[in-house]
């Protein structure tokens, strides 16, 4: 399939007046949803609106259906097979919180993150070390994207981890790590895996026993898919392992008014309602990434970063973060503008270019409080983009520059650890994500 004519399929893209169309190019937040996707969601609400897996009625079991159909088309995808182990959840946020909050800790126990991870992986660990359930270590990642598996292996042996929860493919900077060798790694030593995968299931196959991983946290908002629903998958028996976050209907085979007796994983995990129609429309943007080809998304994306990289990367007032090869980071470009605030360069690019970025510090606090920095600017690339959008957005990030002035030195790092010069201004909020 042609990826640029899929783009009609979006209808976020198409231009409803006389200016150009918005260049999307904030996809690592979440991806735009095609029209089957919006026709699946609609499906349910209109043709089968019925609490599935619950009453015996015709709605009730179209829903149920619909929604077993999803759970297993995403054990296939994640090569668990079709009665693979998949819960449905809100978000990888939620899948993580229940890995942390339901794993079966001993007194002592450790777990060991990188020094790059997003909150969503950083903040239950130190919440469940400062309830003393665990102590929580980190390592240092490199800054050019190498990842130097000895002395991963050294840290591992260091720390003795119970736990190793780190991410797949990082939102800040792109890079990718060795999550195969790194389960290795963590095996011959008697720790388990848990990888944040949410940006990097939308760009490449991911077969959960290839890697080897323990758990494996994605949401489909990044996914073509819609906000609120997200996915736990593991290694099988690892959900045993795990108690449910949340209890109430559903994730029970009987009660009485003492006692109750769990349904095994996934239900146990699925308490209450839950986001049918999100979970059908998640499959549906399955089923589109299945016929777009993730081979074929990839390499286009990889393009387009490349033509972004070659026309900025020579600037010395631009600090691309991460790997230098597009190659190494395809779906996402992360960089600094010196002089300028990220938050006032995606403003002037929305409103003087129709581009849409990211800006700020992308959930990565800790990272950008060592460093002293602001945040940064981050264009991630998807299968709906064209390079005539990313030239777009090269002038518009060239004529910004144009704009400021040289300057001969980096302004200067105040005591909070956040740089001066261009402030967010009066009244803007801090980057709370
Ligand atoms: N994790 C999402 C991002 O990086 C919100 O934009």
């Amino acid at each position: 399939m042609n990826l640029p004519r899929l783009r009609a399929e979006f209808p976020a893209l198409v231009a409803t007046g006389p200016e150009e169309s918005i260049a999307y190019l904030d996809s690592a937040c979440m991806s735009l949803v095609p029209r089957p996707v919006l026709a699946a969601m609609e499906e349910y609400y209109t043709r089968f609106p019925g609490c599935a897996g619950r009453s015996r009625h015709r709605f009730s079991t179209a829903a149920g259906e619909r929604v077993e159909a999803a759970r297993s088309a995403f054990g296939r995808w994640f090569g668990l097979g079709d009665a693979g182990p998949v819960v449905f959840l809100r978000n990888a946020t939620e899948a993580i919180n229940l890995v942390a909050r339901g794993y079966p800790w001993r007194r002592g126990d450790r777990v060991l993150v990188s020094d790059q991870e997003h909150n969503s992986n950083l903040v239950v660990w130190q919440r469940l070390a400062s309830e003393r359930r665990l102590r929580l270590h980190s390592f240092a990642l490199s800054d050019d994207g190498g990842f130097d598996l000895d002395r991963f292996a050294a840290e591992v042996d260091r720390h003795r981890p119970r736990l190793i929860s780190l991410f797949h493919t990082s939102n800040l900077d792109g890079r990718s790590l060795p999550v195969r060798a790194i389960g290795e790694i963590a095996h011959d030593r008697g720790a388990e895996t848990l990888f944040d995968g949410c940006q990097a299931a939308p760009h490449e196959a991911v077969d959960l026993k290839r890697i080897g991983a323990d758990y494996y946290a994605v949401s489909a908002h990044k996914m073509l898919g819609p906000t609120g629903v997200g996915l736990l998958l593991s290694a099988p028996g690892a959900l045993d392992r795990i108690a449910p976050l949340n209890l109430g209907g559903e994730t029970v085979e009987w009660t009485t008014q003492e006692r109750h007796q769990l349904r095994p994983p996934p239900y146990r995990f699925e308490a209450g309602l839950q986001n049918y129609a999100g979970i059908i429309g998640a499959h549906a943007g399955l089923r589109f990434l299945e016929r777009a080809g993730l081979d074929r998304i990839r390499s286009h994306q990889a393009g387009l970063n490349a033509i972004a990289t070659r026309a900025l990367a020579d600037d010395p007032r631009i600090s691309i973060l991460g790997p230098s090869a597009p190659q190494d980071r395809p779906s996402i470009l992360g960089f600094t503008l010196d002089g300028v605030d990220p938050h006032d360069a995606a403003v002037f690019l929305d409103e003087g270019y129709r581009v849409l970025v990211r800006s700020g510090q992308h959930c990565v606090h800790s990272w950008y409080a060592r460093r002293g920095l602001t945040g940064s600017v981050r264009a991630s690339f998807y299968l709906y983009n064209t390079a005539a959008e990313v030239r777009r957005f090269v002038r518009g990030v060239r004529e910004l520059l144009d704009r400021i002035p040289a300057r001969a030195v980096p302004p200067p790092v105040r005591a909070s650890g956040r740089r001066s010069g261009r402030s967010p201004g009066p009244g803007r909020r801090a980057d709370p994500s």
